[in-house]
């Protein structure tokens, strides 16, 4: 069944107030919801509340049981005759048996809820549709040693004990909301407490409830709270709006985290770090994540959406505020190198192919399909390219509009644009293309230059995706820049150049000296830049742009081509990438953690997106061959980024990050460079290291060999952290990505380890996930690596089809590859459709991977 964007209508009902109350318990626990409902309009529809996986048993309308219910599919149908009822239902379900992860489920010795997008459904009779915003009062009662802890959304009201050992609490949330913002957190849960005064002088209690146990790992995510709750007063204006923001971690979550109001849950893997068990990469995550849930207060709880497909209103705007909140935390340049990385490494390449689709969708067969990178991270672009057009103090105003006309509504992408137009004095009639045209953009630029005068050639192309064959030219902001060949000086200032016409041509009159173009400067706008610039230009740029993210962009353009031509022609000319990175390593000037972000090659994946077949092999060869030159012919310099990151005591703050990733960038190269003493050297890090950023990656460097030193380390690290699953995951994940050519088997065997569980989304990522990012082993040409991820997509179907359809879309790839590694993909997927009760997740996922 599919549901079409077009067929949105308004609710017939409303449910202005509801009371939940919770008789809970693992195996089997009693919900009975009593619902306020009105009729809204002049309609004579019965009440429609949808259900999932439960019975009503028993249906009351106005105090009074009721027989002439029926059943819907899942939906209960309740005819009622005027505009005003007190409906009450009844139900019964089975957390500890619910392995989906949605609706009320147990992780651990915890009951918790996911509802996002309709997981209600599975707990109690409603109209389970983000358009319908109630009330909630919600009564818990349980086993009192058990779960001595019982939390909801808002505020506690009221709690008490009740014989047999058992006790309720009950809450109330005085913020209508959608259902898909509910929640409850059963357990036995410890706290770590702080408070936050907001601008207006009101004092939040905050909490992080987790483990007795990982109590000590909390510090960090309640000071990301902090200082995310400041910034969005700041940067804004928006300002916390219960006395009470509750923050719980489990260990069995789908994905990340979810923002349900004032009582956010988090996977823990966002949530728990210390030093010795979770790296630089993590904190930042955590400190990212924390942020973004919290963010969701306006932009997602206070304005809501209208309906699944306006996802990206508060996904994609949630997703650019969490960016611009890091990028002021650290350094902005290295932040928004890491986010066009994300983008290329997951955006990308869902837009080139079978699952591409706008960043507001048109229809969809089941809606969890559609949390993907386009309507996160895609939808962020689009906002910050209004920002961009917009200019900040026009672009707070229309956010101030935004928020202050849609609060306590359901509102649409189209709403959000409105505003930005209104409030920008801007017409972005055409820029809204963007919401509705899949695909990412190429621009092919050149310019040529005349003595003084210079014409800078634009032309744009959108590629066919599926279901769009002919799109129309988008309005692509970029930021341009030119600068003088020999004197490297800036010939104009940065000009915004708003491109949005099949073709356009820009002329620069009285320039000195030959121009150098730096295009798309910031990473402007998400598109594809396809530049005639000779090696020459490039380079000039990876050392004289002033904007860092140019000067990164030049130097992955170089490296690209160079990647590019060897692995197309063999033909291996590495001189010029390896003059560039000696310029950037031997400029002191330059920030640490910019340098190692700089001298990192573009990724296997990145370069077989440039190709038009994909040869992972001959990609792996000629990446390692330029790893391997880089390295010998600057084994001094990485020596001595080695050394100058060596014997720091650990800090966590940017400049020590910056020393420990270009450290380990270093590590990497002198692997590569096969240095005769880098197993005892990465072994050395690896027992010295006071921290997991340093562990993990002298494991990583490691496990890519054949040393003794190998095993040695997998079972230290595998003894030492035995007890905490999510090191366990690292150390899953470390084998999943080595570049050894037994990966594949290596693979299979740690699916049989007896630590390993598809039950645990974390856990089947780490190993799973992990793999189908591995270009080389996951593509071996004998097909066993697409064998063995549609065998435990499969498997894991059964237990969670939303974690499943997340891990399909490398097999989708088909296209991209040689005819008999496109034929092995797509008989996996074939024999995936033919399972007898597919999910709809992964048939969806599968069957239009076989289409697209
Ligand atoms: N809204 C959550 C976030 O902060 C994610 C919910 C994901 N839901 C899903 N069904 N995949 O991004
Ligand atoms: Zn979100």
């Amino acid at each position: 069944h599919v549901t079409r964007r077009e067929d949105y209508s308004p609710p017939e009902w409303l449910v202005p107030e509801v009371a939940l109350d919770f008789d809970l318990d693992a195996e089997r626990t009693r919900v009975k919801a009593r619902l306020e409902v009105t009729r809204r309009g002049a309609h004579d529809a019965p009440l429609r509340l949808n259900g999932a996986g439960q019975a009503p048993l028993a249906v009351l309308v106005d105090g009074v049981a009721v027989n002439d219910w029926r059943l819907d599919g899942e939906d209960l149908i309740i005819p009622l005759a005027g505009g005003r009822h007190v409906v009450e239902t009844e139900v019964e379900i089975a957390p500890e048996r619910n392995t989906q992860l949605m609706g009320l489920y147990a992780s651990g010795e915890n009951l918790c809820t996911q509802c996002e997008a309709e997981g209600f459904r599975r707990i109690t009779y409603f109209p389970d549709r983000p358009d319908v915003l109630a009330r909630y009062r919600v009564r818990m009662s349980a086993d009192k040693a058990r779960f001595p802890v019982l939390l909801a959304n808002g505020d506690p009201v009221a709690s008490g004990d009740l014989p047999g050992g058992r006790h309720w609490a009950e809450w109330h949330d005085p913020f209508p909301k959608p259902t898909y913002l509910f929640a409850l957190v059963a357990g036995d849960l410890a706290v770590n407490r702080g408070t936050f005064v907001t601008q207006s002088g009101r004092e939040v209690a905050l909490g992080i409830w987790v483990r007795r146990a990982d109590l000590p790992r909390t510090d960090h995510a309640l000071d990301a709270l902090k200082a995310a709750m400041a910034w969005d007063e700041r940067v804004y204006g928006r300002e916390y709006d219960l006395d009470v923001f509750n923050i719980v971690a489990v260990d069995d979550f789908n994905f990340g985290a979810m923002e349900n109001k004032g009582l956010n849950i988090f996977n823990s893997r966002y949530i728990l770090a210390d030093p010795d068990t979770a790296t630089d990469y993590d904190y930042d995550a955590i400190a990212a994540v924390v942020a973004h849930e919290y963010f969701h207060n306006w932009s997602g709880n206070r304005v809501t959406c209208r309906d699944w497909f306006q996802l990206s209103l508060k996904e994609g705007f949630t997703v650019y505020r969490d960016q611009s909140f890091s990028a002021d935390q650290g350094s902005a340049a290295v932040k928004r190198i890491e986010d066009v990385r994300g983008l290329r490494a997951s955006q990308f390449p869902e837009d080139s192919g079978p699952l591409a689709h706008p960043v507001r969708p048109e229809s969809y067969i089941e809606i969890s399909n559609f949390y993907t990178a386009t309507i996160y991270n895609k939808g962020a672009e689009l906002i910050r390219m209004m920002a961009t057009i917009l200019g900040p103090a026009k672009f707070r105003a229309a956010t101030d509009l935004y928020f202050s006309r849609f609060d306590g509504t359901a509102a649409t992408c189209e709403d959000f644009v409105a505003c930005m137009e209104e409030a920008g004095e801007v017409d972005l009639s055409r820029f809204r293309l963007w919401y509705s045209q899949a695909g990412t953009p190429r621009v092919s630029v050149s310019i040529s230059d005349n003595g003084g005068r210079a014409t800078l050639r634009l032309a744009q192309h959108v590629p066919p995706t599926p279901g769009q064959p002919d799109k129309q030219p988008m309005v692509l902001p970029l930021k341009v820049k030119l600068f003088g060949a020999e004197t490297g000086r800036p010939l104009t200032p940065e000009r915004l150049v708003l491109f949005d016409t099949l073709s356009e041509s820009i002329t620069f009159e009285g320039l000195a000296e030959r121009p150098v173009m730096s295009i798309n400067r910031g990473f402007s706008a998400p598109v594809i830049i396809e530049s005639d610039r000779p090696a020459t230009d490039l380079a000039f740029l990876s050392a004289h742009d002033d904007d860092p993210f140019a000067r990164y962009e030049a130097m992955q353009q170089l490296m690209l081509d160079t990647l590019v031509a060897a692995t197309v022609e063999g033909r291996a000319d590495h001189r010029a990438v390896i003059d560039a990175v000696a310029n950037t390593l031997g400029d002191a000037t330059l920030d640490r953690a910019f340098v190692a972000e700089a001298v990192l090659l573009p990724s296997e994946s990145f370069i077989g997106d440039q190709l038009v077949t994909v040869d992972p092999d001959a990609i792996f060869a000629a990446r390692e061959a330029l790893r391997r030159d880089l390295g010998t012919a600057l084994a001094a310099q990485w020596r001595a980024a080695y050394d100058e990151g060596d014997g720091r005591p650990y800090a966590y703050n940017p400049a020590a990050k910056g020393l420990r990733r270009l450290r380990n960038v270093a590590l990497g190269y002198i692997a590569a460079s096969g240095a005769a003493d880098i197993a005892p050297l990465a072994f050395r890090q690896f027992e010295r290291a006071d921290n997991m950023t340093d562990r993990q990656a002298a494991l990583t460097t490691l496990v890519n060999g054949d040393w003794d030193e190998r095993a040695a380390a997998l079972d230290i690290f595998y003894n030492r952290y035995a007890d905490n699953p999510l090191v366990l995951d690292k150390w899953f994940q470390t084998q999943a990505l080595s570049t050894r050519d037994d990966t594949p088997s290596a693979v299979a065997a740690l699916a049989a380890h007896p630590d390993f569980t598809l039950a645990n989304p974390n856990r089947a990522r780490s190993l799973i996930g992990a793999f189908g990012a591995n270009q080389r082993a996951f593509n071996a040409i004998d097909g066993r690596g697409y064998r063995f991820l549609a065998d435990q997509l499969i498997a894991l179907d059964r237990i969670n089809p939303q974690t499943a359809a997340k891990l399909l879309p490398p097999l989708g790839r088909w296209r991209r590859f040689d005819t008999r590694r496109a034929g092995l993909m797509r008989a996996e997927l074939e024999r995936i459709v033919a399972v007898p009760e597919l999910s709809k997740d992964l048939f969806e996922q599968a069957s239009k991977s076989l289409e697209g």
